[in-house]
């Protein structure tokens, strides 16, 4: 694409030099709704973007992207709980900080997690034991054809690891403009994974839990401002307690996780890791040496040389443990979304 079309190198965390027809920065539900309708009546692709931090381009995007930065942040205290009205495009680390700053605990073990707030309900974000879901009151979602507005509570929003409504029912045609939160005011510390576990509940302070999670995550993370990538590449996989057991016979230190439904999730950044993966390198793409579960931008990366190094990783687990991983980056094409598993497979 020529380079008169705006860049999004800045608007996608994995730093891909990537262009699009249009870039649109939208502040308020109405100019996500012309941007939209622009892009209908040219029959243009058209995407959402928050901080780009969980897509991976595969292409230059043939169409408009809109980033919304959608803003305000509206506190109420209640009797037991605050409750907390934000605009879509709030950072989310920001607001885990500012409401630690006014006293209001419960978002600490979500600190440092890259995105808006209204990106936050898409694939439930979660780490160190606290997801979405478990703070989240409704979300309100914005139908592009008709122009309306809906409040969609939690339950709606049917929350799964890594999974909401989101990705299914409201995925095409819809924005997310605002997330309400209810955090209570009966504080209780979840302090049941990592690093956490060595704070003393009866003691510990809601800072001291973000302190932690910041530590654990500096240290494992790479800070996209330094070095490109998304997170998690792939989602941790779920496997049945058959070939759970299996695998544990053969494997007896390989993390596992049972879940209520009867399956076991699997560490994904384990399994890779069991592959020798580790600062393996293709292209200008690498798998990070401190976390396995994160690929890089090492060295001006394309795109081709991300998903062939995803393909390389899912290929390699796949023939020594038959676990077959599964992106939990959303893969964008030139004309919208396009199926993550097949492009890798
Ligand atoms: P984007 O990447 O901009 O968008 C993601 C998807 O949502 C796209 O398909 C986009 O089209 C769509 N979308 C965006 N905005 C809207 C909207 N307003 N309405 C409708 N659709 C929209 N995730 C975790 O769960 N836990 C972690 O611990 C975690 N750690 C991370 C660490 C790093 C270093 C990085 C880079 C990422 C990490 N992530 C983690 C993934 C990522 O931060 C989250 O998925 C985040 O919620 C994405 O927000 P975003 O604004 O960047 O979304
Ligand atoms: N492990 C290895 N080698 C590695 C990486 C991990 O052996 O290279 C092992 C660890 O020692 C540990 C296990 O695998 O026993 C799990 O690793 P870790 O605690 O680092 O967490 P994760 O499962 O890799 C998940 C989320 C993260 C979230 C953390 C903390 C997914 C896909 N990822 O990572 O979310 O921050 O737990 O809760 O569920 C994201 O979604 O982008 C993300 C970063």
């Amino acid at each position: 694409m020529s380079h008169q079309y705006p860049s999004l190198q800045a608007d996608n965390t994995l730093g891909l030099a990537i262009r699009a027809h249009h870039r649109i920065i939208a502040d308020t539900p109405e100019a996500i709704l012309t941007a939209w309708q622009r892009a209908e009546r040219h029959q243009q692709p058209f995407i959402l973007l928050g901080e780009g931090s969980n897509v991976l381009f595969l292409d230059d995007f043939a169409g408009t992207v809109v980033l919304n930065r959608i803003k305000g942040i509206n506190i109420q205290e209640q009797d037991d709980s605050w409750k907390i009205h934000v605009g879509a495009g709030e950072n989310w680390h920001a607001l885990v900080e500012s409401t630690l700053r006014e006293g209001i605990a419960g978002l600490e073990n979500l600190a440092l997690i890259p995105g808006m707030a209204g990106s936050a309900p898409i694939q439930n974000i979660g780490a160190y034991g606290v997801e979405l879901k478990d703070v989240c009151a409704y979300v309100d979602v914005l139908d592009l054809r008709t122009g309306e507005t809906a409040r969609l509570s939690q339950q709606e929003c049917a929350f799964g690891y890594r999974d909401s409504i989101f990705k299914h029912q409201y995925q095409q045609g819809y924005a997310i403009t605002a997330l309400g939160l209810s955090l209570s005011k009966q504080w209780r510390p979840v302090l049941t994974y990592g690093d956490l576990t060595r704070l003393n509940p009866a003691t510990a302070t809601p800072q001291d839990v973000f302190d932690a999670v910041c530590r654990m995550r500096r240290s494992k993370l790479p800070d996209p401002r330094v070095t490109g990538n998304v997170g998690s590449f792939f989602k941790n996989p779920l496997v049945s307690r058959e070939q759970a057991d299996r695998l544990m016979s053969a494997y007896p230190d390989m993390p596992h996780y049972p879940q209520a439904c009867g399956e076991v999730k699997l560490a994904a950044g384990w399994l890779i890791d069991q592959c020798q993966l580790k600062g393996f390198r293709l292209g200008g793409a690498a798998v990070h040496q401190q976390q396995a579960l994160v690929l890089i931008n090492a060295d001006q990366a394309s795109s081709q040389d991300i998903v062939e190094l995803a393909r390389t990783v899912r290929a390699r687990v796949g023939q020594k443990f038959d676990v077959w991983l599964e992106p939990e980056v959303r893969f964008i094409g030139a004309q919208g979304e396009c199926n993550a598993v097949e492009i890798i497979s």
